[in-house]
């Protein structure tokens, strides 16, 4: 259905209209600190409904519920464990999202029909505030449409949703840029579903051990349950045939000189455009791994208006955050990864060296 979506600025007047929109029912894209959200009153199946149309998103994909109050948080699940209590300490409001089992006032259409809900408080102040306003805890999926790359600004998610939402509040670029860390509690030990902006360290820091889970850097296989439904869809992905090369700086810069032909792309580090001699697109610096998860899907979205064709992307360094850009980077790639060592690949470059995947 098309309607005309409002374009919203996060002055107080507007935020009283974004407010009242989202208690009535609605559907509104807010800024949060690390991509736009596409919220609605959580506990109204039928809002709920809404953000699946607008995104077209599998209804077997469940979503995170926005608090900005941790009162609000008790009368969503069953039990605070004290892991679960010990990171809210820590890292709330932020960029961390929490799974525990739900409370019967949670529609199935957030949780997807699991037990469980995830949960988190972002530190956003328009997110707070439209919380706030509008009486009502928000379920938030990323604004994109589904399956391509989440929106860091209200541009991003016009392109996407433009005449399929009430309306969007636009509050600038996204501090951290990459989604919420998720991490499952009702569990005996906490374990990593996604990683963002707490990284692994940080989490081990205030819980000590925790678990990664296996889809965090391999595909599943087929039939293989996943433990949070995302992970199975295809995800970031532009048009564009992305491939990612593994190996360290001078790994890649060689590989592009020795295997791109001049109609491909680099989605390539600042430094590293100078000693390449194809258009490239950089999503960061490698000095600045913070830079990468803000600049990551913006790239992604800007190959596909250069209409790049087939693209051959820098790898970041997989320690602290950039552990986060590492996954989002590998499903952009859909998994498609080359030994950036080898000297021989085949036609299309996707030839595949034992272990590489
Ligand atoms: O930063 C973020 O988390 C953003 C902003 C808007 O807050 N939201 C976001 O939502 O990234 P979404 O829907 O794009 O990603 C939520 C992920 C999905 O992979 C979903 O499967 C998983 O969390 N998830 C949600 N509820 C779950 C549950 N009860 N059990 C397991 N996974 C769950
Ligand atoms: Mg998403």
């Amino acid at each position: 259905m098309t309607k005309q979506t409002r374009r919203l600025t996060d002055s107080a007047a507007d935020l009283a209209v974004a407010a009242d929109l989202l208690a009535q029912g609605d559907v509104v894209a807010i800024p949060t600190e690390t991509v736009y959200g596409l919220a609605a009153d959580a506990l109204n199946p039928g809002a709920v409904r809404r953000i699946f149309e607008a995104k077209g998103r599998p209804m077997d994909n469940p979503l995170i519920v926005h608090i900005a109050d941790l009162s609000q948080w008790d009368a969503l699940v069953t039990e605070i464990t004290p892991a679960a209590h010990a990171l809210a300490q820590a890292f709330w409001p932020g960029p961390l999202t929490m799974i525990l089992p739900h409370a019967p006032c949670v529609p199935d259409a957030v949780t997807a029909g699991l037990s469980t809900v995830a949960v988190r408080f972002p530190s956003h102040p328009v997110a707070q505030a439209l919380i706030r306003q509008s009486g009502c805890v928000l379920a938030a999926p990323s604004a994109n449409r589904s399956g391509s790359p989440s929106p860091t600004t209200a541009a991003h998610v016009l392109a996407d949703l433009d005449g399929k939402i009430a309306a969007v509040v636009d509050g600038g670029g996204c501090d951290v840029g990459l989604e919420s860390t998720v991490v499952a509690l009702d569990g005996p030990v906490p374990r990593l579903l996604r990683p963002g902006g707490i990284t692994p360290d940080m989490l081990r820091e205030v819980v000590g051990e925790i678990e990664i889970d296996p889809a965090v850097t391999a595909e599943l296989k087929a039939g293989q349950v996943a433990a949070s439904p995302g992970m199975k869809y295809k995800h970031y992905a532009p048009t564009a045939h992305v491939i990612l090369v593994t190996g360290d700086t001078d790994t890649y810069r060689r590989f592009v000189r020795q295997h791109a032909r001049p109609d491909d792309t680099a989605l390539c580090l600042e430094e590293d455009i100078e000693h390449i001699a194809i258009a490239s697109v950089s999503y960061g610096t490698r000095r600045e791994p913070a830079t990468q998860a803000q600049g990551l899907f913006d790239a992604l979205r800007a190959l596909d208006q250069r209409g790049a064709k087939r693209v051959f992307a820098a790898c970041p360094d997989p320690n602290g955050i950039g552990l986060a850009v590492y996954n989002r980077l590998l499903r952009a790639a859909g998994f498609e990864v080359i030994n950036g060592e080898i000297d021989d690949i085949s036609a299309d470059g996707t030839d595949r060296p034992d272990g590489c995947r």
